[in-house]
């Protein structure tokens, strides 16, 4: 497809004398389209030419050749070029595209380049919380967004599945195991366990130091502890994998944070070396304020164990070694951006190339609250995940068995709508803002939804059905396409790939769900504004092919964030 900013800044360079790679970083996109497709601002140019920014307009106007460039026309107001693409040409090269492609904007402009994407992560024996959902579907959709666009993505679930409270954990087990079925519910079981033995310890010292005492066997690889342990994380993953199941996530590793221990040594040793480590009230601790960072970063408590954040060094070393990565991204809650702050200062001190501490990246999100508040577990007012997402394919079911009774296959409609509800309100809004969550907007069919997107996308199939299928691309006649509604929808559509490119610079996946709906709504304004199934066979097919481009890219983008679009709702 024609690059139309770089035709622009081409034509621009044959007049002024400023190379067309500066001059294209110039070329913008105007909020209304009044103003053209696409606009310069000359003022850019004023120092170089020594003129006032309308002057200059006005000469390149006069001078500037539009041929080949897949523009129609320019225009000047005030000191501003105003550029408008040729309807046809775009009609031509945006449908040529969506025809010739099995996938439509895939690219290779991250070929060569890895990825390296921290997600999900929940801990071993706790539940799965709807912080860890947004962590999963965050980074599930920026790892599938970087793969479409060629890179080399490693997608990790650093499972919470190391630290002292295994130690408790094992010692309530012996005590009272065979009063628990962890295996028919493992993470309420084990919570119950886990809270148990916390207040025995708080009585009675001995117990705590025979905790202590496990977490330490354990490191050594006593075999009873590193049963049980292992058995732990294996009805905990057991239990994960049925969220996971649901909402179609995959990882590339599994390395959680026990991988790391036998590799926190080495950072502890170059930390030494370095002299950067610090005793402090027997742990030893780096010190940040250089850095403008008041708490020190702790590397061994005063007992002798290892911390989250060592095993978080342990893993950037391995990561950076392993993967050679040209970002690693770290997608957790807010809350977690004083951690990062400190690890990745630390970072510096661990003897690596540059780029790889400069490629260390926390992609943080915000809460998400209830109508009524914060979800505490405290107050009762969490919600389980996996519950989570079984009431949103209940209700899901209840709206379709409303306005569709007859729909064959409910249940598998009900599971693509309600879950994509859930994945699309994750994905919706800026991803650093708490998000409400409630029932009523996320499933509304006509918001700004995911339900609403897979309602167009059933729409326009029915049209296609309608139609009596998908009209060859040699019988369209662009021509047809000219009018503001389907010139709306081709614009956007050729967008797609810069949109995917945004949202990768960003880390912001709502980019693209934005473009989604701006997508859905403008073929409802479309499919309001004209007639699709006419006599007039050759418009009719021209709207058709352009319905079917519109679900193309509809049900791709959708895919990208991880959801499914249903066939019929
Ligand atoms: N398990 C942690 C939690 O639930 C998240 C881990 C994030 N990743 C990391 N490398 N620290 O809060």
């Amino acid at each position: 497809m024609i690059n139309y900013k770089t035709k622009i800044a081409e034509e621009l360079a044959k007049i002024v004398n400023i190379n067309k790679e500066e001059l294209e970083t110039y070329v913008e996109i105007p909020k209304d389209t009044k103003n053209g497709d696409y606009s310069f601002p000359c003022f850019k140019l004023a120092k170089e030419l020594k003129k006032a920014p309308p002057v200059i307009a006005n000469e390149i106007k006069e001078k500037i050749s539009l041929e080949g460039t897949g523009l129609e026309k320019v225009e000047v107001i005030g000191g501003f070029l105003n550029f408008f693409v040729d309807k046809k040409m775009l009609a031509e090269g945006v449908l040529g595209e969506i025809a010739s492609k099995e996938e439509y904007g895939r690219s290779k402009v991250g070929e060569g380049r890895n990825i390296v994407i921290d997600y999900s992560a929940p801990n071993i024996a706790k539940p799965f919380h709807i912080g860890h959902l947004r962590s999963t579907v965050i980074g599930g959709a920026l790892s599938n967004i970087y793969k479409f666009l060629g890179y080399n993505v490693t997608g990790i679930n650093h499972l919470g599945d190391y630290g002292t409270q295994f130690g408790k954990l094992i010692e309530g087990y012996k005590l009272w195991g065979d009063e628990y079925d962890i295996d028919e519910n493992p993470i309420d079981e084990l919570t119950k366990i886990y809270i148990r033995i916390n207040n025995l310890c708080k009585e009675d010292e001995k117990v705590l130091e025979a905790c202590r005492n496990n977490f330490k066997k354990l490191e050594e690889g006593d075999p009873y502890c590193t049963e049980l342990w292992e058995k732990f994380k294996a009805v905990s993953l057991k239990e994960f994998q049925k969220v996971y199941d649901l909402l179609g996530s995959k990882f590339e590793s599994w390395n959680g944070e026990a991988f790391y221990s036998d590799k926190m040594q080495e950072v502890i040793e170059i930390l030494e070396k370095s002299g950067k480590l610090t005793e402090s009230q027997g742990a030893k601790i780096v010190d940040l304020t250089d850095a403008g960072i008041d708490t020190p970063c702790i590397i061994v408590k005063s007992n002798g164990s290892s911390t989250y954040a060592t095993r978080d060094l342990a893993a950037i070393l391995y990561r950076a070694r392993t993967y050679d990565y040209e970002k690693a991204l770290y997608v957790t809650s807010y809350e977690q951006i004083l951690h990062f702050k400190q690890i990745f200062t630390v970072a510096k001190y661990l003897g690596l190339d540059e780029k790889y501490v400069k490629g260390l990246k926390h992609v943080p999100f915000g809460m998400v609250l209830l109508p009524t508040g914060k979800m505490s577990t405290r107050e009762g007012t969490s919600i389980k995940l996996e519950d989570l997402l079984n009431e949103a394919i209940e209700r899901a079911k209840e709206v379709i068995e409303q306005k569709n009774p007859d729909l064959e296959d409910k249940d598998e409609t009900a599971k693509r709508v309600g879950v994509g509800a859930v994945i699309f309100n994750d994905l919706s809004n800026n991803r650093v803002k708490d998000e409400v969550f409630d029932w009523d907007t996320i499933l509304n069919f006509q918001g700004e939804t995911g339900p609403y997107i897979q309602y167009t996308y059933v729409r326009i199939k029915s049209v296609l059905e309608k139609a009596g299928g998908v009209p060859d691309i040699k019988d369209v006649d662009m021509e047809k396409l000219d009018d503001s509604y389907s010139q709306d929808i081709l614009k956007l559509i050729y967008n797609f790939e810069n949109i995917l490119i945004q949202v990768t610079e960003k880390e912001e996946p709502s980019i693209l769900s934005r473009y989604l709906i701006d997508l859905a709504k403008a073929y409802s304004s479309f499919y309001n504004g004209n007639k699709i199934i006419i006599d007039d066979k050759v418009t009719k097919d021209a709207r058709v092919y352009l319905s079917y481009a519109t679900a193309k890219v509809l049900k791709e983008g959708t895919a990208l964030l991880g959801m499914e679009m249903p066939n019929k709702m």
